[in-house]
């Protein structure tokens, strides 16, 4: 066994141990075991990156890269042994305003980013959720959110990326540019993968004026079709909200748990619209339209809330809701379906949970079909949650869906991935892998059943 601390001491790369390394946000139930036979190294420029890379490659050994750590899928953690790359030293961060993009390091979190662009009077609008999570992660993982359906997701911001080949070779893709059109586009497939093809290093985002003014709607109906319904209409209706989220209550009393914060009246299903425009009046315009199409579906007891303090109350409560529910779940999924296929996917999906004796809580990003279901833990064998998650993931393809709109494949989805994807299209996959990656060295194991 070669012991890969003293080869990358021996080079000059500073090593560290330590366990906080092994994990990262995706619930026990489905986590894979990490290794424990690892050295952590923390470069902080993409020289020092192409260094370690080229003292793996020649040596074989394996790197997991690993951004905030705040991954559901076990993208980040080290499943055999080698090296952790840890970005979290790659903080710089440069503001462009005459060309509306910033340049970051892969270390920079998004809570830095947005401070940063906000202090120069822009916005970076992208939200997955936790502001710890690191630029780089965000771009490997293609995160998402709840601004979505709005401002889409991180692949519409990026730019420019600059990362490190498994051989150590460096590249530079794309820039400052809003069109580029030189060729088949690397850069787009660096975006989502994870970690499995090269590690992003830099990355140059694009940036938008400064976000307007905000009102949030909690909308309470009856039933899940009633709300999703009003979703489809607040959508044809021309409207585009900055959020659109559904939310079970027995989400909102988890969320209200954690937060400490007070949601208003609540009933089965719960829409949260986040509305914006540029003006008082414009906002008031907006949230009547949206009362009435819901009022028409059966929402009663609406609340609008135009203040800054109980608007991010409500944020809160919503953000919040996984941190309170993840010791209690199964697995968080994240299938993405049609917008207007929606009622239908929950519908069939608790008609199988309950025959199978799982109870699912649900909420997401209705506003663009990716919705977050959590099977709760009980007396089940594995293999029985296995079938559920089957039959949700068969139900979500019979509707046009896929089996994840945000949180990747990483370790947990790709025997799921493998049934998913017609052979030619997997095939393909496992070829640009082998393209970019030849040794297998870069997030073995990882998307991909290789
Ligand atoms: C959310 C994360 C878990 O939407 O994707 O809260
Ligand atoms: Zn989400």
């Amino acid at each position: 066994m070669v012991d890969i601390q003293e080869i990358l001491e021996k080079e000059g790369i500073k090593t560290y141990l330590d366990d906080k390394y092994l994990y990262d946000e995706t619930p026990e139930f489905v986590r894979v075991e990490p290794s424990r036979d690892i050295v952590v190294v923390k470069p902080e420029t993409t020289e020092e990156v192409s260094r370690i890379m080229k003292i793996a490659s020649s040596r074989r050994i394996k790197v997991f890269i690993r951004g905030g750590g705040t991954g559901l899928s076990c993208g980040a953690v080290p499943t055999e042994s080698g090296i952790v790359l840890s970005t979290e030293k790659m903080k710089e961060i440069e503001i462009d305003s005459e060309n509306f993009c910033a340049v970051c390091g892969a270390g920079v979190t998004l809570g830095e980013l947005i401070k940063k662009a906000e202090s120069c009077g822009l916005s970076f609008p992208p939200h997955p959720g936790s502001e710890e999570a690191t630029v780089g992660g965000m771009v490997s993982t293609n995160a998402g959110g709840v601004r979505a359906m709005k401002y889409g997701v991180m692949r519409n911001y990026v730019l420019g990326i600059v990362a490190v080949l498994p051989d150590g070779e460096i590249i530079r893709l794309g820039g400052k540019l809003i069109k580029n059109n030189a060729g088949y586009n690397l850069m787009h497939l660096l975006i989502g993968s994870e970690g499995t093809l090269a590690v992003i290093t830099e990355i140059t985002v694009r940036l938008l004026p400064p976000m307007q003014k905000t009102a949030t709607l909690a909308i309470p109906f009856k039933s899940v079709d009633g709300a999703i319904q009003a979703v489809v209409e607040i959508l044809r209706a021309g409207l585009m909200p900055l959020a659109l989220e559904y939310i079970e209550k027995d989400a909102i009393e988890i969320g209200e748990g954690v937060s400490g914060r007070r949601w208003p009246p609540r009933d089965r299903a719960n829409l949260m619209v986040i509305i914006e425009a540029g003006s008082e009046n414009e906002l008031i315009d907006q949230a009547e339209k949206i009362e009435k199409i819901c009022k028409g579906f059966g929402a009663s007891d609406i609340f609008l809330a135009t203040g800054v303090r109980e608007q991010r109350d409500l944020l809160m409560v919503r953000s919040l809701i996984y941190e309170g529910i993840k010791r209690d779940v199964l697995e968080i999924l994240d299938v993405s379906v049609p917008v207007a296929a929606i009622p239908e996917y929950i519908k069939k999906c608790n008609e199988v949970a309950e025959r199978m004796g799982f109870r699912v809580i649900n909420y997401g990003h209705a506003g663009d079909g990716n919705i977050h279901q959590h099977p709760l833990k009980g007396k089940f064998k594995p293999e029985e949650y296995d079938n559920l998650k089957k039959e949700f993931f068969r139900i979500a393809k019979s509707l046009g869906g896929t089996i994840t709109g945000e949180h990747g494949v990483g370790a947990v989805k790709k025997k799921e991935l493998r049934e998913l994807l017609p052979v030619t299209e997997y095939d393909l996959m496992v070829r640009i892998k082998r393209a970019f990656d030849p040794l297998n060295i870069l997030n073995p194991g990882k998307v991909l059943d290789i």
